[in-house]
């Protein structure tokens, strides 16, 4: 019985060690959260523009995660709960609708934060917003997410609103 437990706790190990080394090859984020230095905020900025890129232009929430949010993920939306995979899991659903679009898309850094601004429009689900993300910088990757979503009905009293 023992040998037995010990061999399969053995192979056990060996199949998380495994697992876990296919997950870090396969997720090999582009940001270093150990960033440092006088170039940091020239990384920041061109890490929330290709995020933004990967994110809203490419469509691809995973890449975007897997590139810019390797690890710790407090988030702050009030319908989700942190960490980076319920958070891939819900975007990815969302992001197979229909006819969704993304426009207007600005993206900046300052500060130690990212700000990502833009239209989400998917007009045969009935969405329609403005949404600004801000997200905390450790290094170039981001761990925090705040978000503010504007519905656009397309009868405001401002010509100019939301863009
Ligand atoms: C916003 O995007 C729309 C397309 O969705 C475009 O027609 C419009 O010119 C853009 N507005 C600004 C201010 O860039
Ligand atoms: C615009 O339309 C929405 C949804 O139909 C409605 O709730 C809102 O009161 C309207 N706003 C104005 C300024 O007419």
């Amino acid at each position: 019985m023992l040998p037995t437990m010990r061999f399969s706790a053995l192979r056990l190990a060996a199949l998380t060690l495994l697992v876990s080394s296919v997950t870090a090859t396969a997720v090999r984020p582009k940001c270093d959260p150990k960033a440092r230095g006088p170039s940091l905020q020239q990384r920041q900025s061109a890490a929330i523009r290709d995020f933004a890129h990967i994110f809203l232009i490419e469509q691809d929430p995973k890449k975007a995660f897997d590139a810019y949010i390797p690890g710790t993920y407090i988030q702050h939306n009030p319908d989700a709960l942190s960490g980076r995979e319920p958070a891939i899991a819900f975007l990815t659903e969302l992001w197979g609708t229909p006819s969704l679009k993304f426009s207007n898309v600005t993206a900046w850094a300052g500060e130690g934060y990212g700000l990502i601004h833009y239209r989400m429009r998917a007009p045969d689900a009935d969405i329609h917003n403005a949404i600004m993300d801000r997200l905390r910088f450790e290094g170039t990757c981001f761990v925090e997410h705040w978000d503010v979503i504007q519905r656009i009905n397309g009868n405001e009293t401002n010509p100019l609103a939301f863009f």
